[in-house]
């Protein structure tokens, strides 16, 4: 059987951060990822990243290693870490939600507000978090902000 694993971080987003740098991001992503057989979800929500990364934990682990040292957000923390018998975003290179996409209820649900707080969510209530929110996103990345 794979051995795979599940990584799941948030981070603030650097200054003067907007929408059409985080598409950069996912372009980067989905063609990485795609070749290194990692799979995933990204929210920008309210100046945060919240990300899941699953796979071979060496490429997991190497990939977190680079993604701590972007420029482009700060503080990362790490929510979860943990093997997984199957993957929750098998289809999904990188699924990608902006905050618009992220809809008040299931912020709500999830956050127990209008805004992302992701420093509330233990590890599988930011899974799930973004398994709702990734439920109507889409992988063509042309579709990605809208
Ligand atoms: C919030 C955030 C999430 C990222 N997620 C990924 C990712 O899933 N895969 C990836 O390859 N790069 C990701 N990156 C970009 C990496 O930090 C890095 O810039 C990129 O992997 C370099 O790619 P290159 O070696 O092809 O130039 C992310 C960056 C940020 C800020």
């Amino acid at each position: 059987m794979d051995e795979w694993v599940r990584l799941v971080y948030f981070s603030r987003s650097a200054a003067q951060f907007d929408v059409h740098g985080v598409l950069r991001i996912v372009d980067t992503a989905r063609t990485n990822n795609a070749r290194s057989d990692i799979t995933g979800a990204l929210l920008f929500s309210h100046d945060h990243f919240l990300q899941v990364l699953e796979g071979d934990p060496v490429v997991v682990n190497a990939l977190y290693r680079k993604i701590v040292l972007d420029e482009r957000h700060t503080d990362p923390v790490l929510l979860d870490y943990r093997p997984i018998a199957n993957r929750c975003f098998g289809k999904w290179s990188m699924a990608f939600c902006s905050q618009e996409q992220a809809t008040r209820e299931v912020l709500r649900q999830f956050c127990g507000a209008d805004t992302l707080r992701p420093a509330l969510l233990s590890g599988d209530d930011a899974v799930a978090l973004l398994q709702a929110v990734t439920s109507h996103a889409d992988d063509r990345a042309h579709d990605a902000g809208s």
